[in-house]
């Protein structure tokens, strides 16, 4: 059944667009036919050896005057904690496959290059311990990438060894030695990345070839991981939605639907970053309502991607047993001005605190399949969580976004139907609204929904059908214009408010801001 009904009529519109009156959406709620689980890791984060993702955004060293728990600075790691981020992908992207592990680990650190990202030489301070640590103090999972298009599945295989063999083999004892006894969990393999294109420029096949060496011989040998919590293998997929990318996606599938005893994969990756067009040339901010609609309808097209390579996934893999991983998306902009073009940097507005939303709600309405996702980047590059400059830091309206929808982590995703109505602007058309609703692991009801009319309120009427409903609270997201931003100057331009929401005769009832959203849970 299809959970979404789209339809957004001209002549919908005309009948009901009463000049600045508030529209009237009307929800429907089915309890009774609970979909997937939604799984925690769609909420995944993604951060790169890139500009100052890493260096500065997360590590300064232990001799910096910002506050810092061995060198990892504690207010990035306060706010990361309560955002509950389920993994972090690292190192990359494509400098995954330029990294060689073994010059980040122990008391004498390589100085190497950094090609792809701006040129700059990279120090190597924050390496596996560094990262192991970083993800322990904000109480995620590691998703490695490991390097296929420079290393070998020698090196990859020592490396995992390293990290989370328990037995007192040379690379466990190195490990002791620079202060980790311990086995590390690695729960995330990534074999790769964009093996299509800067991880190595390969054809699908030959991608196949070598991504069952990897498959067969980088094992996770850590005692806990071995019956519960295997790690999970992902490939690499697709990057795109023409026959060079169905093409990649028919060839690993074909391939995982023939495999044998000696390789394996558990999910396959997917790429899509929401840019307009290439080379990304919009403005991060400083923008009006043209390039807010054009944004949001590019972002859409993740609904069509995933549902294309659902499809041909399904066919190799009717049983869903390889999950889908977006693991790279969201809003890819022109560099800031005066910053340095290979460093990705970009202000975060409220348009894309809407594109997250939408692409959350895309992801969980395909749950059955995408059982992964990891935003890029986490800090200072792209669509970033937090940006920092030295000593300061703030929030950005994606942040806020993956905050409201921690309650979905693990939800169970309950079926909405709307006439989603239509916002347009030129010649772009969008549906007013989008929303998605689930239970809690303790059983209680969220109802998320956005209203991509930046410039008319809505009228929501929920109804509950089964849902016992005795009252309803929850927060809103919005500020004045499309492209407000939180600067270190301004930092609660755009942050949560409370929102009120009425519930009687098994209806919900709440008026949605123009350009916002908005997450409700319903007690029971
Ligand atoms: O996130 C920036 C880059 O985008 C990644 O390194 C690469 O995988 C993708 O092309």
């Amino acid at each position: 059944m299809r959970s979404l009904l789209v339809g957004f009529t001209l002549a919908i519109v005309a009948i009901t667009a009463p000049i600045m009156a508030a529209q009237k959406v009307e929800l429907s709620l089915d309890a009774s036919k609970p979909g997937a689980k939604i799984a925690r890791n769609i909420f995944g984060q993604f951060t790169e050896h890139l500009g100052h993702g890493i260096y500065e955004g997360i590590w300064v060293g232990t001799d910096s005057k910002i506050p810092n728990t061995r060198g990892i600075r504690n207010d990035v790691v306060g706010a990361l904690k309560a955002i509950r981020v389920p993994n972090v992908r690292w190192p990359g992207g494509c400098f995954a496959d330029e990294y060689h592990w073994r010059k980040g680990i122990g008391p004498q650190r390589s100085v190497t290059l950094n090609p792809n990202w701006g040129g700059v030489t990279e120090a190597n301070t924050f390496g596996t311990h560094e990262f192991m640590d970083f993800i322990d103090q904000i109480g995620a999972e590691a998703y490695i990438s490991v390097n296929v298009g420079s290393g070998t599945p020698q090196e990859a295989a020592e490396w995992l060894e390293y990290m989370t063999a328990a037995a007192p083999t040379t690379l466990v004892k190195a490990r002791a030695a620079n202060g980790h006894p311990a086995p590390y969990k690695v729960a995330l393999l990534g074999i790769g990345n964009e093996s299509w294109d800067c991880g190595g420029n390969m054809t699908p096949d030959y991608y196949v070839s070598q991504m069952k060496i990897y498959s067969r011989f980088v094992r996770n040998f850590n005692p806990a991981q071995q019956d519960k919590q295997q790690m999970l293998k992902i490939a690499v997929g697709p990057g795109g939605d023409g026959p060079r990318w169905t093409d990649w996606t028919e060839t690993v599938m074909k391939a995982y639907q023939q495999h044998t005893w000696s390789w394996d994969i558990n999910g396959l990756s997917m790429h899509n970053y929401t840019v307009g067009h290439w080379p990304p040339s919009y403005a991060s901010v400083g923008f009006g309502e043209t390039e807010y609609s054009q944004i949001l309808k590019s972002t859409l097209e993740m609904e069509g991607l995933i549902s294309k390579h659902s499809a041909i996934m399904d066919k190799y893999d009717p049983d869903k047993k390889v999950a889908l991983f977006v693991d790279e998306w969201g809003g890819w902009y022109a560099p800031l001005e005066g910053s340095n073009p290979g460093f990705l940097v970009q202000q975060n507005s409220l348009r894309d605190a809407i594109l997250a939303a939408l692409n959350l709600n895309t992801f969980a309405r395909h749950s059955d399949r995408v059982r992964g996702a990891n935003i890029a980047q986490m800090i200072n590059v792209l669509q970033a969580m937090i940006i920092t400059n030295k000593e300061k830091m703030v929030l950005t309206p994606t942040y806020y976004v993956f905050k409201m929808y921690v309650p979905f982590q693990d939800a169970t995703f309950i079926p909405v139907t709307f006439d989603a109505g239509r916002y347009s602007h030129g010649d772009v058309a969008l549906p007013r609204v989008d929303a998605i609703a689930a239970k809690d692991t303790n059983g209680k009801l969220w109802l998320e929904i956005t209203n991509l009319d930046p410039n008319e309120p809505v009228e929501i009427e929920a109804a509950l059908a089964a849902i016992p409903a005795k009252s309803a609270s929850g927060e809103t997201l919005t500020a004045p214009k499309v492209d407000s931003v939180n600067t270190f100057d301004a930092a609660n331009t755009v942050t949560p408010k409370p929102i009120s929401a009425k519930v009687q005769g098994g209806k919900l009832t709440l008026k949605l801001e123009p350009k916002s959203v908005t997450v409700v849970s319903v007690e029971q």
